[in-house]
């Protein structure tokens, strides 16, 4: 198994103690405005932190790569039923358009390559579904900072990329940027509302 799966393998049993992110996520699924009958896709689901915050009458699927952050989602309590399956989030499993609201909490950031990840979001979802966004990224303006260059390279070693340009690769993966707010640390995450406007093809730039 590759190294950038396996050492979530590692981190699992010591993650929750670490993360909890409850104030951002919740907005973010604020954002999303979930409604009851609504399908909803979390990909890098993780140990399943979002799962308690879900309302009930959903129909979720909580997918991730690694066996050892998914087990744990199992057994996390949740109102609403969940399927749960080991799946990379850059190439999902499944068909197009079968999703209302895609979660991408603290993965666009994760894997190597963020643009595939938004643009399988974008393709399982509905014309006019939306995507609940919480991570760390750049505005994609110029350079990041020097101090978003220097730490990157160990950031990413260990976990994640500080400098992901989110609102570029937003319309090159189909997706409109409607919504966006700083969460913590003085804005270094920050959440986000995306759309798949109804008009627009995945591949297409606005
Ligand atoms: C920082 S954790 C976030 C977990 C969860 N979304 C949360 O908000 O707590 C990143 C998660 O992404 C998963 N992951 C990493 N690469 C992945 C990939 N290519 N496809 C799916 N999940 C992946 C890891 O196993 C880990 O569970």
């Amino acid at each position: 198994m590759n190294w950038r799966i396996r050492r979530w393998d590692l981190y699992a049993p010591l993650y929750d103690r670490f993360i909890s992110f409850a104030a951002p996520r919740r907005r973010s699924l604020e954002l999303a405005a979930l409604r009851a009958g609504e399908r909803v896709l979390i990909a890098g689901c993780g140990t399943g932190l979002d799962l308690p915050l879900l309302p009930a009458g959903l129909s979720v699927h909580a997918v991730d790569a690694s066996p050892g952050m998914l087990r744990r989602a199992l057994a996390r309590p949740c109102a609403s039923p969940v399927r749960f399956a080991l799946m990379d989030a850059q190439q999902l499993a499944f068909p197009d358009a079968c999703f209302d609201c895609v979660v991408l909490h603290l993965i666009v950031a994760i894997v190597p390559d963020p643009l595939a990840c938004l643009r399988e979001a974008a393709r399982v979802l509905r014309p006019g579904g939306r995507i609940a966004l919480f991570d760390k990224y750049h505005d994609g303006r110029g350079r990041p900072r020097l101090v978003r260059r220097v730490l990157n390279p160990l950031m990413k070693l260990l976990a994640t990329d500080l400098n992901v340009p989110l609102p570029r690769l937003a319309p090159e993966a189909g997706l409109q940027l409607t919504h966006e707010e700083p969460a913590l640390m003085r804005g270094l995450f920050r959440v986000a509302r995306l759309e798949r406007a109804p008009q627009m093809g995945v591949n297409s730039s606005v």
